[in-house]
């Protein structure tokens, strides 16, 4: 079934993707992917075009499978869909090829200079098509809606290897390609039909180190000894997620870290996570975001998404599941404190959206807008705390008999939350839980803006001894005397946010300094809420710090607030210009666009713009 989708330009229901191939050199030199993709398409009767979405991609020619030239237009360029290209097709046609170039700026594109990976002997790149990249490295009907298999043949200059979200066939010599040095090409295929966005590709000096039968971290060979130890725990992952959710259905589980300026903790790219090296902190503490990508195999890979405008779809449920895989590996205290502080954040982040922002809402309405604008804590733990409410009401084991149905009913669908919702009416509200079913307000935590107070998780009494800490030592008691013995960096974080939530009246951060080492966190989990600190005491000494924690770090959730807290004093606004203008030609595009907007400047006037 066809879904409307405001961020895509496809008309499925005349003619429909189903497969892409792809052959593509990938030229560093020229900052290009260049080559052919070749769309399978079912045709319905009667319709002679196929309308697909591309974004800045020189097209040198559209053909059919037997190389007889089609015709073919590009639209205008809308600035958040790109420009539609429509091919013009024979009766019959089954395929289509396009011959085309990506452009240098491409949004799904980063193409890094050997500095900045963590070898500094080659370069490096990486795509990233979530939400509506994937249309500018490839020509296709970018929809969550829409699924295809695919298979690529990709090459790359020697010495470097390809790796994508797909099953890796085969690595040939390519004397063909024209490239210094020699070529290998990769060969991948995925076999199960996915959204466009989840097509994934990077390239680069990676090596592989196995660490279960169904599970391997790639990384560069320098991190790849840290990123085996880090990651060490991923066949546990996988297990426990299957014990809760049923079986996994893409074979393997591998995770490739990524050079510094990944804008995201983690990508949940099929078969293959894109996970940021901010994770490699030696403790495995910041692995969670591991399982959150491995929830994904289920929400959001395996069922996603329709539109965008369903996003809490893939990220609630994820976060629920999350969550729970994390109970079963770490423990209820530890994920019970997780809970109540995303609770507490998301509060926080909705008061200052405005409780009747629209944007506040579950589904909401991001249509002209970039889908980025609808990334907030709002999807992710509004939409866990509905599922927290619904298995409070009905109970777990029958929330988890749903979950487990739901997972088979929808396996490789796209879902509206109107269908979601008709899910949960037709299976979940069963016998005696009923009742207690329908007094969860669905709609209202659907379609009304704001934070239903029911959805808060149940008293965590770790949280409610971080948060006695923080009373404590606002009240006047001297940091060394806290009892912090088996605070985790997520239980720092949240004693951190308390005393930023707390207002300045107390400037108690250089004894707590001195009682806990502070300063020297290398994990950014509690690094960012601690240079927050430091940014609202105007700390001097605190901007060397600063400026060599925003120019390594390159993922939004931690580069955001500390740039919005600095530009929000005379004292730091001009300490974020500088360290922005130095910083910025290292960020990813997607980063500098969201920056760009905060420093409230276009990106030919900012410094540094690239
Ligand atoms: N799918 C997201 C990353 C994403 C979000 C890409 C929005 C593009 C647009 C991924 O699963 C995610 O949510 N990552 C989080 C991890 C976290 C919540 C544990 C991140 O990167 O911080
Ligand atoms: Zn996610």
């Amino acid at each position: 079934m066809a879904h409307e989708d405001p961020h895509s330009h496809a008309r499925p229901d005349e003619a429909r993707v189903t497969h892409v191939g792809l052959r593509l050199l990938v030229d560093f030199e020229r900052r290009c992917l260049r080559g052919t993709a070749t769309l399978a398409i079912e045709v319905a009767a009667g319709a002679r075009s196929l309308a697909l979405d591309t974004r800045r991609l020189s097209i040198h020619g559209v053909t059919d499978d037997r190389g007889a030239a089609l015709a073919y237009a590009l639209g205008p360029d809308d600035p958040v869909l790109g420009a539609c290209l429509t091919v013009t097709l024979p009766e019959g046609a089954l395929a289509v090829v396009i011959d085309y170039v990506t452009a240098p700026d491409a949004e799904a594109l980063q193409w890094l200079d050997p500095e900045q990976t963590a070898g500094g002997a080659h370069p490096f790149l990486f795509t990233q098509g979530h939400a509506i990249q994937s249309r500018s490295w490839i020509p296709l009907q970018d929809s969550p809606g829409i699924r295809v298999t695919y298979d690529a043949h990709i090459t790359v200059p020697h010495p470097l290897v390809a790796v994508m979200s797909a099953e890796r066939a085969e690595v040939t010599d390519d004397v063909t390609a024209d490239v210094p040095d020699g070529a290998a090409t990769f060969t991948f295929r995925m076999r199960e039909p996915i959204p466009a966005y989840l097509i994934a590709l990077a390239a680069g000096d990676l090596g592989m180190r196995a660490i279960g039968p169904r599970t391997a971290v790639f990384a560069e060979p320098v991190i790849l000894e840290r990123a085996a130890h880090e990651l060490a725990e991923m066949e546990q992952m996988v297990e426990a997620a299957e014990a809760l959710v049923g079986p996994y259905h893409w074979g393997r589980f591998d995770v490739v870290v990524m050079p510094p300026s990944f804008p995201y903790g983690g990508m949940e790219n099929p078969r293959l996570t894109f996970a940021s090296p901010s994770l490699l902190v030696g403790d495995r503490s910041l692995t969670t975001v591991i399982v959150h990508e491995l929830a994904h195999a289920w929400a959001g890979n395996l069922v996603t998404n329709a539109t965008w405008n369903d996003f809490w779809i893939n990220e609630g449920t994820t976060v629920y599941l999350e969550l729970r895989i994390h109970e079963a590996l770490w423990g209820e205290e530890r994920a019970a404190m997780l809970k109540s502080s995303g609770f507490r954040d998301l509060g926080l982040e909705i008061e200052r959206m405005g409780a009747s922002s629209p944007d506040t809402r579950l589904h909401y309405d991001m249509t002209g807008r970039d889908p980025a604008e609808g990334v907030t804590v709002v999807p992710y733990l509004k939409g866990a705390a509905l599922f927290w409410t619904l298995e409070r009401a009905v109970g777990r084991g029958r929330l988890d008999r749903w979950l487990r149905g739901w997972f088979e009913r929808r396996a490789f669908q796209s879902v509206t939350t109107e269908e979601l919702l008709a899910d949960l009416r037709a299976h979940l509200a069963e016998g005696d839980a009923e009742e207690a079913f329908r007094a969860v307000d669905l709609d209202r935590w659907i379609h009304e803006p704001g934070l239903p107070p029911e959805g808060a998780p149940p008293p965590s009494a770790l949280l409610a001894r971080i948060d006695q800490a923080a009373t404590a030592v606002l009240g006047g008691a001297p940091p060394a005397s806290l009892d912090t013995a088996g605070w985790t960096p997520h239980a720092w974080r949240h004693f951190l946010g308390t005393l930023l939530a707390s207002g300045p009246e107390r400037d108690v951060a250089p004894a707590l300094d001195q009682a806990f080492g502070l300063s020297g966190s290398s994990n950014a989990e509690v690094a960012t809420p601690w240079l927050r600190l430091a940014v609202r005491r105007r700390d001097p000494a605190a901007v060397a710090r600063l400026e060599a924690f925003l120019g390594e770090q390159g993922r939004t959730k931690f580069l955001r607030p500390l740039y919005a807290d600095l530009l929000a004093s005379e004292w730091g606004a001009p300490i974020a210009r500088r360290i922005y203008a130095a910083s910025r030609p290292r960020y990813h595009a997607l980063v500098r666009a969201g920056l760009d907007r905060l420093f409230g400047q276009d990106a030919e006037a900012t410094p540094g713009a690239s």
